[in-house]
């Protein structure tokens, strides 16, 4: 696939998964707070990343999307580096940060920095807001919005970029579930039109409705990885049994 720059310049797309991490280790001080993960995420499935709090859950997400970098080991994407492969892929967070535009102008400004040519911002942000059950609110000022609204906004701005991938940490852990439902239906829509989304939460109700497949992390550590039908109908390790029975809430 390749897409055409306003100057008529044309790069080559790279396809960034499979994701291969190889005994990653994220130090601070003196403690390990992501402990020699290795795994491989294939591009079809929708990853959730579960595990008790201060598991790591955060700082594995940030590690892929670059934010922060391994103390040791490894993280590549269908072999490039992390730098290289970041502008494939978009990432949001559980407060969402929109500026203080209009809806619509939320995401023709990011397309514009991101230097999608002025002729295709139009019709980017009209099948953005579709998507995100949005087109009514268009015009207005996008912090008078609510929570749910304002994370489908954040969503819809990053799915309009047309990413590979999604990074999510704990999208919906400031909504009241009728705006988690509507976050989740525009997840699935988002993940039916290709886009491989990674993501953590720790609404196990959600992890059920949404996953293909689970990363279960405690104390830095990847103890369980495998189809999320498997992981929570006969989860492997002791740790993962007590977090999915509610009695291991903390790493
Ligand atoms: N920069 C840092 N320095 C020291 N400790 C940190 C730092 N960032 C995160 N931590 C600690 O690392 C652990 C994992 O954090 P995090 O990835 O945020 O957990 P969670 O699984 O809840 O998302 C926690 O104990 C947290 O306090
Ligand atoms: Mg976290």
């Amino acid at each position: 696939m390749r897409f055409r720059h306003d100057n008529g310049g044309e790069r080559a797309t790279q396809t960034i998964c499979p994701l291969v991490l190889h005994e990653v280790c994220y130090e601070a001080g003196e403690q390990r707070l992501i402990d020699h993960i290795s795994c491989t995420l294939e591009a079809q499935a929708y990853t959730m990343v579960l595990g008790p709090n201060g598991a790591g859950k955060s700082l594995l997400l940030r590690l892929c999307h670059g934010l922060i970098s391994p103390s040791s080991g490894s993280i590549l994407w269908n072999g490039l580096a992390v730098r290289e492969a970041r502008r494939y892929q978009a990432m949001v967070f559980q407060r969402p940060v929109l500026l203080r535009r209009t809806v619509a102008a939320n995401i023709s400004y990011v397309l514009s920095i991101h230097g999608r040519p002025c002729r295709q911002r139009q019709t980017l942000v009209s099948q953005a807001l579709k998507q995100a059950g949005l087109l009514d609110l268009a015009g207005r000022p996008a912090r008078l919005l609510s929570g749910g609204e304002q994370q489908r906004l954040a969503l819809a701005r990053a799915w309009a970029l047309k990413p590979q991938v999604l990074l999510l940490d704990e999208p919906t852990a400031s909504l009241d579930p009728a705006a988690t439902q509507m976050v989740e239906v525009f997840l699935e829509q988002i993940s039916k039109t290709g886009t491989k989304i990674i993501m953590t939460t720790h609404d196990l109700g959600q992890a059920r409705r949404l996953a293909d497949e689970v990363l279960f992390l405690h104390r830095g550590r990847l103890v369980e990885h495998g189809p999320a039908a498997e992981f929570f109908s006969a989860p492997q390790s002791k740790e993962a049994t007590a977090f999915l029975a509610g009695h291991l809430l903390w790493s």
